[in-house]
């Protein structure tokens, strides 16, 4: 084994969550209802029948959760803002319980010396915004500029990195293309509008941020980028490989960094295409000062024709290790990502806001023994070393994630954390990838 593998010193460790993922408390502090309640209360649509109602209870249980970062050693932590507990209506004047609640957690988590990362749209639209066409009405995009604002006034003193928006493509296609997400239709002109649409929001966004930013204060969209390689050596697979790429990373990055959708998506997506405007582009290719990216598998993608839009399957490679998720486990492909990225685009700065793995984890005599997730984590670190090493200005890593939670469809069944939840008695349990990620912050380093 080669030595330790030391991170520079101005690196971030830290761990991620997500409002609707953890916090519970759907009906206190003047909270408004999202599109994931309706979603989840709508039988057939999560795992189990499992709803956000309760989660991990965060609401009420941030400090001891504050508490369990410090054990942690955390530099930074990533969360979001419950769009219904600022606006529960969608729009009006800002819920001021919302507000105060992030304004404790930011000071919380301060007085513990641990720095804020927050997401401003982490999918919980409110309700009465889908009401009148949710991400499919541009408007939504300026009453996202309003969340922006009005957070930020309320929080800049104590915030000074921003992401806009968590992954589009996720909010967009699996939301509207595939029906797994909230809202849960299946059309792509449909998702296409609203993918447009979430990208503009995060223009917006941008610009209400940059009105209340101070000097050194950060702010870009986070991403779930994946590598997408070829199954086999053909040139169908080849191509297919290329749709899935333009579909999934250079839809973003195109638009985001050179201000254009992909000529070769355009004509694929065709008809389905929603009306561009004018500024529209400009609006979405503003500069940012980071680009947030989340990552836990490549893409190995096989020509298949019974696609109808891409012709274009993913697999996984026969006997390749995956997780509980039955995602391949690629570590080089975070290496690989984040080097093309910044070859290709050449984001000032880098952060990776998400890494992470479901295993089926079990609480025996008190512990939880989760070595494929230790193992998990320590070889992507290694890949993250070595883009770091390579010239990436890549500045930190965010375990996803903190706690076990409410895994979108999927339920409480996937666990994700660092930390166990007995849901029953809500008892939080450091499993042993959480004492091992402890030993990395402390050491500021894992062994090569
Ligand atoms: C990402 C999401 C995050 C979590 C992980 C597993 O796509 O941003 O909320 O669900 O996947």
């Amino acid at each position: 084994m080669a030595g330790p593998l030391i991170f520079p010193e101005s690196w971030v460790w830290g761990a991620a969550t997500a409002a609707y993922q953890i916090e519970g408390a759907v009906r206190d502090g003047g909270r408004g209802i999202s599109i994931w309640d309706v979603f989840s209360h709508s039988p057939g649509k999560v795992a189990n029948g499992d709803t956000g109602d309760i989660a991990c209870d965060h609401f009420h249980r941030y400090p001891e959760d504050i508490a369990l970062m410090q054990e942690l050693g955390l530099g930074g932590y990533r969360f979001s803002i419950a769009w219904p507990r600022i606006f529960p209506t969608g729009a009006g004047r800002p819920n001021a319980e919302g507000l105060d609640f992030y304004r404790r957690l930011v000071d919380r988590l301060h007085a513990a010396g641990i720095t804020p990362y927050v997401t401003l749209y982490h999918w919980d639209l409110p309700q009465p915004l889908q009401d009148r066409g949710g991400w499919t009405n541009r408007d939504t995009a300026r009453r996202f500029g309003e969340l922006a604002h009005t957070v930020a006034a309320a929080l800049g003193d104590g915030v000074h990195h921003w992401v806009t928006i968590n992954e589009p493509w996720v909010a967009g296609f699996l939301g509207h293309l595939l029906g797994v997400h909230a809202p849960g239709t299946r059309d792509l002109a449909t998702a296409l509008t609203a993918t447009h649409n979430l990208l503009l929001a995060h223009g917006e966004g941008m610009s209400a941020l940059r009105s209340e930013m101070r000097d050194g204060d950060a702010a870009g969209i986070a991403l779930n980028l994946a590598p997408c390689v070829p199954a086999g050596d053909s040139n169908a697979d080849l191509e297919a490989a290329y749709r899935v790429d333009g579909f999934s990373n250079r839809w973003f990055l195109d638009a985001l960094y050179r201000g254009q959708y992909p000529d070769d998506m355009l004509q694929i997506y065709g008809d389905a295409m929603p009306e561009i405007r004018a500024g529209d582009m400009e609006r979405i290719a503003q500069p940012t000062d980071l680009l947030a990216v989340n990552y836990y598998t490549r893409s190995v993608v096989e020509y298949d024709p019974r696609d109808p839009f891409l012709q274009a399957k993913r697999i996984v490679p026969r006997g390749a290790p995956v997780t509980a998720m039955g995602w391949e486990v690629y570590p080089e492909g975070l290496y690989d990502i984040l080097k093309r990225v910044h070859d290709d685009y050449a984001p000032p700065h880098l952060l990776i806001t998400e890494n992470g793995a479901a295993y089926d984890d079990a609480l025996i005599e008190g512990k939880v023994d989760d070595p494929l997730r230790e193992r998990f984590l320590h070889e992507h670190l290694i890949q993250a070393h070595r883009a770091v090493s390579d010239g990436v200005p890549l500045e930190g890593y965010f375990v996803w994630s903190l706690l076990d939670n409410f895994e979108w469809a999927w339920g409480y069944g996937m666990r994700f954390g660092l930390i166990y939840i007995d849901y029953a008695t809500q008892e939080r349990i450091i499993k042993r990838s959480g004492h091992w990620y402890a030993a990395v912050t402390r050491e500021h380093g894992v062994s090569g």
